[in-house]
């Protein structure tokens, strides 16, 4: 089975604890977009680790994790992120990276900073350079990472690749030293040698013997370059669609979809966000939800669920079920608010318009009670207060979506199954 876990909404939904929930029958996990823009959060029986890069089945000894063709990687990073791991007693020796992924080089990290500082608006992005990389992949100036594997022509490819990004964008030289880059580089790319595959032949034969193949995304559908906020967005594609491009498998072989959202909805960075709370109940979520970014620290701004972008995922992604995440955090509100589409100039909105037009929309809201008990020991949907199988219900009669997991805790012993 080739089984999607997918972001619905900003991001941070809880994709790492899904997917390391899921892991532990996986023979496969591959990340299939972004970088180590990525804060995947996990609590396990072997403690509590903040991934970026590496695929979250890595906690798995048995599960091979493939970083996809549509991954970007900063050596430098990579190897300090496995590092960590090891120090915390697992095993990296399973990680394999598609010899056709891109490199983040370190000067699209310095362009990150460089071109949020030039813009009129600024995107408020993770500043890892998962923009910049993106950009010379497609403008046909990128470095894949397979490229590392002859020592001598990926120096003369580093000094080459720096200057032609100096003569583009001549500003860039006053942040670091080709020097500097190639031994930097160079050291990388001793430990993640053996890690370098043609991941097709691997990936190919677990699909075709019919093994279950996790495909991880990172961030959600609304920071999607297409579908989401733009340009408030990734320079990639979060939505299940890209599972396919980015992971190297046929679009036919994937027959399941999980959206992953939160119960209620948060974002970092700029551009629209309609139900974002600016009263006590979004201090609320943000204090009780411990909502700060895994990558950045930065303090995500919170609101009240948001049906329509469900509603539009539901289409975008194909979700086959739904994992519905911090039900815990909601114990205690008087009502909890839902937004049931949105109202612009007189027009009802079902789904999220373009981000020129949702920066102006009015959220229409349902209220439903809230329930004061505390989640975080239920294991079976019965032992959840009714108020809480009925919020449960509603948002599933509304998305026309089965909610399939309900989480109550960060910890993968904190999920129940319907
Ligand atoms: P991801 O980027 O989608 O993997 O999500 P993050 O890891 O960035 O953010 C989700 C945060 O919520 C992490 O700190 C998780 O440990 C935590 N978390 C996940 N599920 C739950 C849950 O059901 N309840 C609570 N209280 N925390 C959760
Ligand atoms: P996970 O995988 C939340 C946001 C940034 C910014 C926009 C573009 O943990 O869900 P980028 O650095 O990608 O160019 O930034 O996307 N962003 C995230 N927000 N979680 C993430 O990752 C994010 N990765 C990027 O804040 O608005
Ligand atoms: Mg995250």
């Amino acid at each position: 089975m080739v089984h999607a876990v997918v972001g619905a909404q900003y991001g941070d939904e809880g994709k790492g604890k899904m997917v390391d929930y899921f892991a532990v029958q996986a023979q496969m996990v591959i990340r299939y977009q972004g970088g180590g823009n990525a804060g995947h959060t996990i609590v396990n029986d072997y403690g509590k680790f903040a991934l970026h890069l590496v695929p979250s089945g890595i906690f798995n000894p048995d599960t091979v994790c493939v970083l996809g063709a549509g991954v970007v990687v900063h050596p430098g990073n990579l190897v300090k992120e496995l590092h960590a791991l090891q120090q915390g007693g697992i095993r990296t020796d399973k990680l394999v990276i598609s010899e056709r992924a891109h490199l983040v080089m370190p000067y699209h990290i310095w362009q990150d900073e460089y071109e949020e500082s030039l813009r009129s608006e600024q995107v408020g992005t993770t500043k890892q350079g998962i923009g910049p990389a993106y950009q010379d992949k497609i403008g046909r100036f990128g470095v894949q990472v397979g490229e590392m594997r002859d020592e001598a022509r990926f120096r003369a490819r580093i000094e080459s690749a720096f200057e032609a990004k100096l003569r583009r964008e001549p500003a860039l030289a006053s942040y670091g030293t080709l020097d500097a880059m190639v031994e930097e580089l160079m050291a990388a790319r001793k430990v993640l040698l053996p890690h370098i595959k043609d991941t097709i032949p691997l990936v190919r034969e677990a699909v075709e013997s019919n093994q279950y193949v996790l495909l991880e995304g990172q961030l959600g559908l609304m920071r999607d370059v297409d579908w989401g906020i733009y340009p408030f967005v990734t320079s990639s594609n979060p939505v299940a669609g890209a599972t396919s491009t980015g992971a190297g498998i046929p679009p036919t072989a994937i027959t399941r979809v999980t959206g992953i959202t939160k119960a209620y909805t948060t974002a970092v960075g700029s551009g629209p966000f309609p139900t974002m709370l600016e009263d006590a109940n979004g201090i609320f979520l943000q204090e009780k939800g411990q909502e700060f970014g895994a990558t950045t620290g930065r303090r995500r701004t919170c609101g009240w669920l948001d049906l329509p972008t469900l509603r539009y995922g539901a289409w975008l992604n194909g979700y086959t079920e739904l994992a519905l995440m911090k039900m815990d955090v909601l114990s205690q509100l008087d009502q909890i608010g839902i937004c049931v589409a949105y109202e612009l100039d007189g027009e009802r909105f079902d789904s999220p318009p373009p981000a020129y037009l949702l920066e102006r929309v009015t959220p229409v809201y349902e209220y439903l009670p809230g329930w004061s008990e505390d989640l975080s020991d239920c294991r079976s949907f019965e032992e959840l207060p009714a108020r809480a199988q009925n919020f449960v219900a509603f948002i599933e009669s509304k998305v026309g979506v089965p909610i399939r997991y309900v989480s109550v805790g960060p910890d993968r012993k904190q999920t129940i199954v319907r």
